[in-house]
C-alpha cells in the first residue's frame, strides 16, 4: 500500500522532475490515457511514427532523416552535418533523463518534421520504440 501511494505521488510530480526514460514514458502514457482510455504505448506505432515520411519539409521528411533508421546508431544533422549521438538509452545513457531537454526537442523536431506538436500518445509510442532498440 505504501509503495502504491509512493508510486502515485511520484507520478504526480513527474512533469518537472522525471529523470529516467521509464518515468517519462509513464507520464506521457498517463496523459494519453486521460484522453484515450485504455491507451498503452506501442513500439510498433512508435516505429511507424519514427519512419513515417511526413514531407512537411523536403530536407527533413521524417525523424530518421537525422536520427537514422536505427535509434541505437549515431545520427547526423541533415542541414548542419553535425553528429548526433544515438537516441536509444541502451546506446546513450544520457537520453531521456531531463524532461526539459526532451520537451524542448520534441517541440522543435515535431514542429519541423510533422508540422505540429506531437501528442502525448505519439511521445509515449516513440519512447517505447526507442527504448527497446539497442
Ligand atoms: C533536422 C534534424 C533532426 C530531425 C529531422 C529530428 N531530430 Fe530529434 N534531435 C535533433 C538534434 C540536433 C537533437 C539534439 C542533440 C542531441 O540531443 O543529440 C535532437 C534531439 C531529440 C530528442 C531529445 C532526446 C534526449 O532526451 O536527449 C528527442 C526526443 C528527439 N530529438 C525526437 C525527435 C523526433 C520525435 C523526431 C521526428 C518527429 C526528430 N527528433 C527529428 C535533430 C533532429
Amino acid at each position: 500500500m505504501r509503495s502504491l501511494i509512493l508510486a502515485v505521488s511520484v507520478l504526480t510530480v513527474l512533469p518537472a522532475h522525471a529523470e529516467s526514460p521509464q518515468a517519462l514514458i509513464s507520464t506521457y502514457a498517463a496523459a494519453a490515457a486521460a484522453a484515450q482510455p485504455g491507451f498503452a504505448p506501442s513500439p510498433q506505432r512508435g516505429r511507424d511514427f519514427f519512419m513515417r515520411r511526413w514531407n512537411v519539409t523536403e530536407r527533413m521528411p521524417n525523424c530518421a532523416a537525422c536520427h537514422t533508421e536505427r535509434p541505437a546508431a549515431a545520427g547526423s544533422h541533415v542541414i548542419t552535418s553535425k553528429a548526433i549521438k544515438p537516441l536509444a538509452p541502451t546506446a546513450n545513457a544520457e537520453r531521456f533523463t531531463s524532461t526539459a531537454k526532451v520537451e524542448k526537442w520534441f517541440r522543435r523536431n515535431c514542429t519541423e518534421v510533422v508540422g505540429r506538436e506531437c501528442s502525448a500518445a505519439e511521445k509515449a509510442d516513440f519512447l517505447r520504440f526507442v527504448m527497446q532498440e539497442g
